[in-house]
């Protein structure tokens, strides 16, 4: 059998797959604050990629840079190989955004919003009707199609973004925290188009969220960002890993069986958050920890009715990953 060559001319023999994303070294000041401090990672084609991090952290500044509509102070952004300082139409082509705040004309129609978007990305008229069309049925907004933006809530303000956003059928879509304030519903509906789009299109996608569930659900792999700057990057579960220490043991008791209180402090070193007739015990040892529970608590007339051991979830790692950032924080502006 004959093997045509894999590559020539000095070409690397094997291609990797290429970055969507590409973040090389972000800051943004604003004034004398950085708001953004070198920042870098890379986000492959056909990734989830969740943006987490406190209130100010600047996970929207870091979008903003990255979809071209401020100007990075130093670094760059690439988007589907384009640099978006050099080229930033070229490279607004491939991407589709929602930003934090919903910014749809409130003057034009739910259709025509929509019209106006693909018309902006160049989308022939019969792709852009077919297109329209089954998004707002899919977004469940087809009975709206004749409503102002205006007269819209902001849950149906958001589902029309993404249809603005999706018309164009982009390679990478942007979301700044798309859910947040949202029902249940309507972010459900939110989260599934988009991991629709992702796993029937390959769409890239980069997501900033307050909502550890929805990061966890959706993303291949998570970064946190505190205080500007890029505390921890990887998959969902290498980062749960990290604070194994998290992993808890929760237990309920019969009503009026006995006071949990006085047997969650005899569990000596054992981190413990009382609940409504129980408690939630941290240890690395679940297995040790519920066998001294069943003892002690028989011992003093407590009957289990629930026990259960939780592994970590997202938010035990953030909240580990930022509050140990604020602690050197502090502790270098005590030295
Ligand atoms: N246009 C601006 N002018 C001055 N400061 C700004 C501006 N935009 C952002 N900042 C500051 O930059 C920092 C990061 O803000 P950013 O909006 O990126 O945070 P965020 O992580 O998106 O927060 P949130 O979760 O509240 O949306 C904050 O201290 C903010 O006050
Ligand atoms: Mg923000």
């Amino acid at each position: 059998m004959h093997l045509a060559p894999l590559a020539c001319h000095g070409e690397p023999a094997l291609s990797l797959p290429p970055s969507a994303i590409i973040a090389g070294a972000l800051t943004r000041t604003f004034g004398d604050r950085i708001a953004v401090n070198t920042v870098s990672f890379e986000v492959a084609a056909g990734e989830v990629f969740g943006f987490l991090g406190p209130n100010g952290a600047g996970k929207s500044t870091t979008a903003r840079m990255l979809t071209g509509f401020i100007n990075p102070t130093s670094g760059r952004a690439l988007v589907a190989g384009i640099d978006m300082a050099q080229h930033p139409s070229e490279a607004r082509r491939h991407i589709g955004v929602v930003p934090e705040e919903a910014n749809v004309y409130a003057d034009l129609s739910v259709w025509a919003n929509v019209m106006l978007m693909a018309e902006l990305h160049a989308v022939p008229k019969a792709t852009r009707i077919e297109r329209a069309t089954h998004l707002l049925e899919r977004f469940d907004l087809a009975g709206r199609a004749t409503q102002k933006g205006a007269q819209l809530s902001k849950g149906l303000r958001q589902r029309l973004m993404l249809c603005m956003a999706l018309v164009s059928e982009p390679q990478i879509l942007f979301l700044d925290e798309p859910t947040s304030g949202l029902d249940v519903a309507s972010a459900r509906l939110i989260r599934d188009i988009v991991s629709e789009q992702n796993r029937t299109r390959g769409m890239t996608v980069f997501l900033t969220t307050h909502n550890m569930d929805e990061a966890d659900q959706l993303c291949h792999r998570v970064a946190i960002i505190d205080k500007g700057r890029l505390a921890a990057i990887d998959t969902p579960d290498a980062l749960r890993a990290r604070v194994n220490s998290r992993r808890s043991v929760e237990v309920r008791f019969a009503q009026f069986s006995g006071r949990p209180g006085d047997l969650a402090s005899e569990l000596d070193h054992t981190e413990v958050t009382l609940l409504p007739n129980g408690f939630r015990a941290y240890t690395p040892q679940p297995g040790a920890l519920a066998q001294e529970i069943a003892v002690h608590g028989a011992a003093m007339g407590l009957r289990i009715e629930s026990m259960a051991t939780l592994v970590p979830t997202l938010e035990d790692v953030f909240l580990s990953i930022t509050s140990h950032a604020a602690a050197k924080a502090d502790a270098k502006e005590v030295a």
